[in-house]
């Protein structure tokens, strides 16, 4: 919110008519906080006279030459960079906040303000969008484009939240680099800035850890690449796969580059059947009973020995290796949905529970967490990470983990946000219903094969009011709004991106734009430019809100 009214403030100095962003009909998505249309075009010329103020490792400068190697072979100007009196100028203004910016475009000149790299990012993605043609988003030529121009424009921008994220679900398929690299490409699109990867589950372990090599070894494949549910039974395929450390390195790289933070989530001790069948000797609660990946959706029964100390150091050493791999602030370690039934049932979890006082069966999934949040406290600062559960850990007695842990809200998830707030902790709004966009997007018949009634429209995303009826006064508890996307009955990325896009837009569009200049009726209108950027970007796209032909579907 402090981002947001120091940048008005900065806005409404200079005098100029106010115009509140919806009654502009420029395509920008997310809706800036603030727009004042100006009068003319500002036209490129061959040769763009570029400067960009100093910055420690001279990352303005890195922003705009990324900005460079998609702008120059789509529209034909070459950059020179020199002095002050440049045409682009990008200047440090300290009074913004981290992911703020200001961006005036008059036919002079275009000068953008940010104190932090990420400001002059969105600026810049800002900007791209203000081009004739979205292939420039793409670094695609487009030859029906005579003249390359903005309009003259005065953007005061920031962000309502800190997190704008999406999850992608890669334990129950696998994708790869390059599709994960093209979703990163799209949420930087968008001003989206964490990356929810979702590695591990029952159906497969998708990350290389150096001191359990039979994670990947057994627990990144299965025998069905499809998943059995209901009339689908598992067609024997031997599939799947995994990321090296390596490969994750470059992801993340990747990621920086572009202002993302990935938040790696190992979902532990249920969603953990992968990992069991790799080390049944002291991750199993029945050992002496054969494991194997699970072939099929829905929730499995096994999981993790919490009461075994074997089953607590493996997950202290995951722990450090993705500390290793993932150099940012958040790790996740999942929670949700986990069966007590093996506890239930194993006479080392009958007797910690009683040690520990307790006969709600949750609370040795806290325990355990407990004891990584432990270890995780004795690592030097630089090695710290704060921990993200699911809601389904405030079934249990939190205490122990005290107010530092944050709850990513997704069943009931008004109310489990409320409840984490009142609590002291920090949340994330992923409600189920509507931001799980891997759901059927459309009623339409061609609409693939995937979970829900299609009536998680792009209209039924946008609708959604994060933190609405929330008290002031735990308002400062919501990081922010997140997508998921669960994969088990998609087995190609070109339908992840199908159900993803647009509804992928209008989830970035709650996180960044003030609920106040939110309008699904104006977003429609600003929509109908993305298709253009999906072509030229190759990216698969619902089309049920661009209109509806059959041949449009894929
Ligand atoms: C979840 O949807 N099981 C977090």
């Amino acid at each position: 919110m402090k981002n947001i009214k120091a940048t008005i403030t900065a806005l409404c100095l200079c005098a100029a008519p106010t115009i509140f962003a919806q009654q502009n009909n420029l395509p920008l998505i997310p809706q800036p906080a603030k727009v004042v249309q100006g009068d003319g075009t500002f036209t490129f010329s061959p040769t763009l006279k570029v400067w960009a103020d100093a910055y420690d490792g001279d990352s303005i400068k890195l922003v705009l030459q990324q900005f460079e190697q998609k702008f120059t072979p789509a529209t034909g100007t070459h950059f020179k960079y020199g002095g002050k009196s440049a045409t682009m100028q990008l200047r440090c203004n300290k009074h913004l906040g981290n992911e703020a910016y200001t961006l005036n475009v008059t036919p002079k000149q275009i000068v953008i303000e940010a104190a932090k790299p990420a400001g002059f990012f969105y600026a810049l993605q800002t900007l791209q969008q203000l081009l004739p043609s979205r292939n420039a988003m793409a670094g695609v030529p487009d030859s029906t484009i005579a003249s390359w121009t903005l309009p003259a424009v005065s953007i005061a921008d920031a962000p309502r939240f800190g997190w704008r994220g999406f999850m992608l679900d890669e334990g129950r398929h696998f994708y790869g680099k390059r599709e994960v690299m093209k979703i990163i490409d799209m949420m930087a699109a968008y001003k989206m800035n964490r990356f929810h990867w979702h590695l591990t589950e029952d159906q497969g372990w998708r990350i290389e850890i150096k001191k359990y090599p039979k994670l990947t070894e057994v627990g990144a494949w299965r025998h069905s690449r499809t998943l059995g549910y209901g009339e689908t039974v598992p067609d024997g395929e031997r599939y799947g796969g995994y990321y090296t450390q390596a490969d994750a390195r470059e992801i993340v790289k990747y990621a920086r580059d572009r202002f993302i933070e990935i938040v790696p989530e190992v979902d532990i001790p249920g969603h953990s059947q992968a990992a069991v069948a790799s080390y049944p000797e002291f991750l199993a609660c029945d050992p002496q009973n054969p494991h194997q990946v699970w072939l099929y959706q829905g929730v499995s029964a096994d999981v993790i020995n919490v009461s075994n100390p074997r089953a607590v150091q493996f997950a202290n050493d995951v722990i450090d290796e993705l500390t290793g791999i993932f150099p940012f602030s958040y790790i996740h370690l999942g929670g949700d949905e986990c069966p007590v039934y093996k506890w239930q049932h194993n006479a080392d979890c009958q007797k910690q529970l009683k040690e520990l006082g307790s006969d709600n069966y949750r609370d040795l999934q806290i325990n355990f967490y407990h004891q990584l949040q432990q270890h995780m406290a004795q690592k030097p600062q630089h090695e710290q990470r704060k921990l993200i559960f699911w809601n389904e850990v405030l079934h249990g007695n939190t205490a122990p983990l005290g107010k530092d842990i944050t709850i990513m809200a997704w069943i009931g998830a008004d109310a489990a946000a409320q409840d984490a707030a009142k609590r002291g902790m920090n949340t994330i709004l992923s409600p189920q219903i509507p931001y799980y966009i891997n759901r059927r997007q459309s009623k339409d018949v061609w609409e693939p094969r995937s979970q829900g009634w299609g009536t998680e429209t792009v209209e039924a995303v946008y609708n959604y009011v994060p933190m609405k009826g929330v008290p002031d006064a735990l308002q400062s508890k919501y990081l922010g709004v997140q997508a998921n996307f669960w994969t088990e009955w998609v087995e190609d990325a070109s339908t992840v991106q199908y159900l993803t896009f647009p509804r992928l837009a209008a989830v970035a569009e709650a996180g960044w734009t003030p609920q106040s200049e939110r309008s699904y009726t104006n977003f429609e209108q600003r929509l109908q430019a993305e298709p253009a950027f999906y072509k030229a970007a190759g990216v698969n796209y619902g089309k049920h809100v661009f209109g509806k032909t059959k041949d449009k579907a894929q």
